[in-house]
C-alpha cells in the first residue's frame, strides 16, 4: 500500500491536492470513500479531537483499516487539531497516518516548544506518521458562525513559516493565508467567499520548502482554490460545507416519511448529500 508521504510527494509535485474531509458517524466516512473511489482519488479523512471522542480513535482507525484491507484503497486517517501530546501519542498507537499537533493559539515560541515536544512523543511510538504544524490563527471550529473571530485576518510570513519548520522538523506545515474555519452565514447563502491570499502562499512555499495544507476550505472561491493548490497546497481540509450537507441531509430524510424508522432509510439522504459536496471538491482539487 502506498504511503501517505508518497501521495503527497506526488501530488505536490503535479500541483494538485489531495483532499481531506472530516466525519463524525458512518454516514460521513461511508459518504466520502464512496465520492473517493467513485473519482478513483486517494483521500483523507479525519476527525478532531470533538469528533473522534464520539467515534473513538481506535475504532476510527478500524473504519479505515477496513476500507484499506477490503479494496486495497489509498485512504489516510488524520488526528485533526490535537492539542493535548496525550492525544497525540493514542492517536499515534491507534495507527492514524498524520496528526495535526495545533498549536496556532500559543504564542509563536511556546508553539515551537510544544510542536516539537509532540513530536518526538509521535515519532518514538511510530516514526512513519506524518506529523502537521500550524502557524497563524484561523479560528477554532467548523460551525457556522455569526462574525469573523477576533484575530482572524493576520497572515503568516514566509520568515515565520521557515523559521517554525526548521526549528520543529514538522513534515507538513498548515499557514494563515486569508483562509478562516468555519462559514459565516452569508456565505453558507453562497452571497460571500473566502477569499486566499495567493502571493503569500507562493511566497511561504518558496521560503518553508515543505507540504502545506489549506485548512478552512469551505465557503472558498473555486479558482482561488485553484490558484492555492497550484502555488503549494497540497492538502485541503473541508468540514463546515460536509456538516451543513449532513444536516439537510437527515431533516429531508425525517421528513420524507414521519412513520420510517429504519436508521439507514432515514440516512440516505444524507449520504448522498455528503457524497455531493465532496465529489465536488474532489474534482476542483485534483484538476491540472
Ligand atoms: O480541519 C478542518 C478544516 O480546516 C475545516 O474547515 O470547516 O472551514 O471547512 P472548514
Ligand atoms: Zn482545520
Amino acid at each position: 500500500m502506498i504511503s501517505l508521504r508518497e501521495v503527497l510527494k506526488r501530488a505536490e509535485a503535479e500541483k494538485v491536492a489531495v483532499g481531506h474531509f472530516n466525519f463524525s458517524d458512518l454516514v460521513g466516512f461511508n459518504a466520502i470513500i464512496a465520492a473517493a473511489r467513485d473519482k478513483k482519488l486517494p483521500v483523507m479523512v479525519g476527525v478532531s479531537e470533538g469528533e473522534r471522542e464520539f467515534t473513538g480513535v481506535r475504532q476510527a482507525a478500524a473504519l479505515v483499516k477496513a476500507v484499506r484491507d477490503e479494496y486495497d484503497y489509498p485512504i489516510f486517517l488524520n488526528a485533526d487539531h490535537t492539542h493535548s501530546i496525550a492525544k497525540a501519542e493514542a492517536a499515534a498507537k491507534a495507527g492514524f497516518d498524520e496528526i495535526i499537533f495545533d498549536g496556532s493559539a500559543l504564542s509563536f515560541e511556546e508553539n515551537i516548544k510544544q510542536t516539537k515536544k509532540a513530536i518526538e512523543a509521535i515519532k518514538s511510538i511510530n516514526p512513519a506518521v506524518l506529523v502537521e504544524g500550524e502557524i497563524g490563527w484561523i479560528g477554532a471550529s467548523s460551525a457556522v458562525i455569526d462574525k469573523v473571530p477576533e484575530g482572524v485576518g493576520g497572515l503568516t510570513t514566509p520568515d515565520e513559516a521557515k523559521q517554525f519548520v526548521e526549528a520543529t522538523k514538522v513534515d507538513v506545515l498548515a499557514p494563515a493565508v486569508g483562509n478562516m474555519h468555519g462559514m459565516l452565514a452569508s456565505m453558507v447563502h453562497g452571497d460571500v467567499q473566502k477569499r486566499l491570499n495567493i502571493e503569500r502562499i507562493a511566497e511561504i512555499k518558496a521560503a518553508a520548502k515543505i507540504l502545506m495544507t489549506l485548512h478552512g476550505g469551505s465557503g472558498t472561491n473555486d479558482d482561488d482554490f485553484r490558484r492555492a493548490i497550484k502555488a503549494g497546497m497540497t492538502i485541503v481540509h473541508v468540514n463546515t460545507e460536509i456538516r451543513i450537507a449532513w444536516r439537510r441531509g437527515v431533516e429531508a430524510g425525517l421528513a420524507a416519511d414521519p412513520n420510517e424508522v429504519a436508521p439507514y432509510k432515514i440516512l440516505k439522504p444524507a449520504v448522498e448529500a455528503v457524497k455531493d459536496v465532496v465529489r465536488s471538491r474532489l474534482e476542483l482539487f485534483s484538476s491540472r
